[in-house]
């Protein structure tokens, strides 16, 4: 094979007069005359034009070295739109290196392809500029991570992947055992409890880029694998934590945009809800929610007679028309809410609404006053149990104002304080809202004990849990954990975990923390969400190499496929008929 002197998209007029030997594919083919083809060849730095003489054998993708003189193009043939649009390769001699078939799709990201075709035939969509940026700008922020993790004295330790269950709320994958037919491993929803156990060895500060497996219906945002950055810090606080991330992230960031982000404010799981109704907000927009429980105090009308009354004002948004309002309102509903009340503001201050008549003077007064709304503005409200008050408004909220994830620039965002519990199941047990190993917050130690079988104590108390948030995508989790076996004790019974089932599932870690576990905290946050954002794409199957669809399935090896049955009872295993 000839040897490559130069890369096709590295070449300009400094070139001009050189003889170049360039290697790639051919992305393009123009008659020109009866001889004369422009061949535009791509490799992974960019596309660059070849004048070929006698070209009838080359088509798209074929593989093949082109040497020629490169030269200036002609006047009026200087393609700005391309970075070698100034400069060609004339007087070629081309080599097949490997021949195409005609391929299944254009390789060009002007075209949409259905994407299961895309992923059935994965090796030519990474051809694609697209695909060739987004590969690229991932494993750049993997590395500005790395760094920085590196910088801060973090040490990456690999944990395994065969393990024991990891209690992360979603299903466990599991791999039978051949050498114990009848026994399983799991494979780690994320490392949380090894990660644990480092920092009962004494490792202080570690990290992993580590792959996590969770059988959960995909998503935008979910794949059944998926990366994440994985830490956890000794003699180390939430806002320790919440420090190394902040520097990790910017520096992701600034690999990619050239700039780190101005901040990452923090605010309490408490005031995201009330001003945003959502635990993770799009502080990208305005809207916010604005509590009116006080100005419909002694309302004559029945549907504001309610724990809660909250509110949303769209400015400008009086114009919308009655069949709207009446399909947003059946939405609304089928998110669980009662109903809702729209109330448009007219040019002299005056308010039009089914439901004004209800209403007295001094409750519109105040409902203008609390929501500052204007001539032309439209205000929703809400009233029923705090909780569905702050969910629904919270999802009319972006239903309204969302921009699409990728536009409005980057707003991080902590959420700090998350509660303990986020719900009570219908046994009277709570839920943990992080995960079982999580610190409830200081002043909240001691009293666990007393707020067994108390709904409204359970709920109300908060955990040193805390999110990263960007553009209102969860992109991490993380919390100062529990390292004494009392207050773990305490949090399992609650959780009606009793202490043999606590031996049979975390056991390992249990004993591990009677030797000297240090304070410790940590965080996790998913890799293909921030580079999905940083890339542009809404989906985070843009950012993977190797994705599965939506039902879970890989079109280009067929996984999941039928094992064969030597194999099932080498393991032990025999199958059920399928369910119909
Ligand atoms: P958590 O379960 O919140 O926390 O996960 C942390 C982050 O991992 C990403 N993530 C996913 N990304 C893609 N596809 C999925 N199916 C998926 N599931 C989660 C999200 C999420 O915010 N061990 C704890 C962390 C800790 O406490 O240190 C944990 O795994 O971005
Ligand atoms: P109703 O009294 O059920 O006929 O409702 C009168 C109006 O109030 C309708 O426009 C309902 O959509 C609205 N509504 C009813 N319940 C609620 C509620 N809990 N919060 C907000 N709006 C409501």
């Amino acid at each position: 094979m000839t040897t490559r002197t130069d890369y096709c998209g590295r070449l300009d007029t400094s070139d001009v007069g050189r003889v170049v030997t360039v290697c790639g594919w051919v992305a393009r083919r123009r008659e020109h005359g009866e001889h004369l083809a422009f061949i535009d060849l791509r490799d992974r730095t960019g596309v660059v034009q070849c004048v070929v003489d006698g070209a009838a054998d080359l088509r798209n993708e074929y593989v093949v070295a082109v040497t020629g003189t490169v030269r200036e193009r002609p006047e009026g043939t200087v393609n700005p739109e391309l970075a070698t649009g100034r400069v060609e390769i004339g007087d070629t001699t081309v080599e097949i290196l490997n021949p195409s078939d005609p391929l299944p799709f254009q390789i060009d990201s002007r075209v949409e392809v259905d994407e299961t075709i895309r992923i059935r035939h994965r090796y030519l969509d990474l051809r694609s500029e697209r695909m060739q940026r987004n590969m690229r700008l991932r494993a750049r922020v993997n590395s500005a991570i790395r760094r920085a993790m590196e910088a801060q004295e973090f040490v990456e330790i690999e944990t395994p992947m065969l393990i024991a269950s990891t209690p992360e709320g979603a299903r466990d994958f599991v791999v039978p055992s051949r050498l114990q037919p009848g026994s399983f491993y799991a494979l780690p929803q994320s490392p949380q409890l090894f990660k644990q156990l480092c920092m009962v060895g004494g490792i202080d500060r570690y990290f992993q880029l580590a792959r996590c497996l969770r059988d959960e219906d995909l998503r935008a945002d979910r794949q059944f694998e998926f990366i994440q950055l994985d830490m956890e810090m000794s003699f180390a606080d939430g806002a320790d934590v919440r420090a190394v991330i902040s520097e990790a992230v910017a520096a992701a960031v600034e690999e990619v945009t050239g700039t780190r982000p101005p901040s990452f404010p923090e605010i309490t799981w408490q005031e995201a809800m009330e001003r945003f109704g959502s635990d993770k907000p799009d502080t990208r927009f305005g809207m916010e929610l604005v509590e009116l429980t006080e100005v419909f105090a002694d309302t004559g009308f029945n549907a504001f007679k309610a724990p809660s009354v909250k509110g949303i004002r769209v400015p400008g948004g009086a114009s919308l028309g009655r069949n709207k309002l009446d399909q947003l309102t059946d939405r609304v509903k089928s998110w669980g809410a009662k109903g809702l009340v729209w109330i448009k503001v007219g040019d002299a201050g005056q308010v039009t609404s089914p439901v004004a008549k209800f209403l007295s003077e001094t409750e519109v007064a105040g409902l203008l006053a609390a929501t500052g709304a204007e001539a032309g503005d439209i205000i929703y409200l809400v009233a029923d149990e705090w909780r569905t008050v702050v969910r629904i408004l919270g999802l009319l909220r972006l239903e309204l104002g969302r921009p699409p994830v990728t536009e409005g620039g980057l707003d991080f965002l902590w959420v700090t304080d998350f509660p303990l519990f986020e719900d009570i199941d219908e046994n009277g047990t709570p839920v943990s809202a992080h995960h079982p190993f999580t610190m409830p917050g200081a002043e909240y130690v001691d009293g666990l004990a007393e707020a067994a079988g108390d709904p409204e104590k359970l709920l109300a108390m908060t955990s040193q849990a805390y999110d990263l948030v960007l553009n209102g995508w969860e992109l991490g989790s993380g919390s100062v954990r529990v390292h004494r076996a009392d207050i773990q004790n305490a949090i399992f019974s609650l959780l009606g975990i009793g202490p043999e089932e606590a031996q049979a599932k975390f056991g390992f870690l249990l004993d591990a923390f009677r030797y000297g576990a240090p304070p410790h905290a940590g965080f996790a946050f998913g890799i293909d969400r921030v580079v999905a954002i940083l890339a542009g794409e809404e989906n985070i199957r843009e950012v993977i190499a190797f994705p599965k669809t939506q039902s879970g399935a890989d079109p280009l090896t067929h996984a999941p496929t039928p094992i064969d049955p030597a194999q099932l009872d080498e393991l032990g295993l025999r199958l059920l008929p399928p369910k119909s």
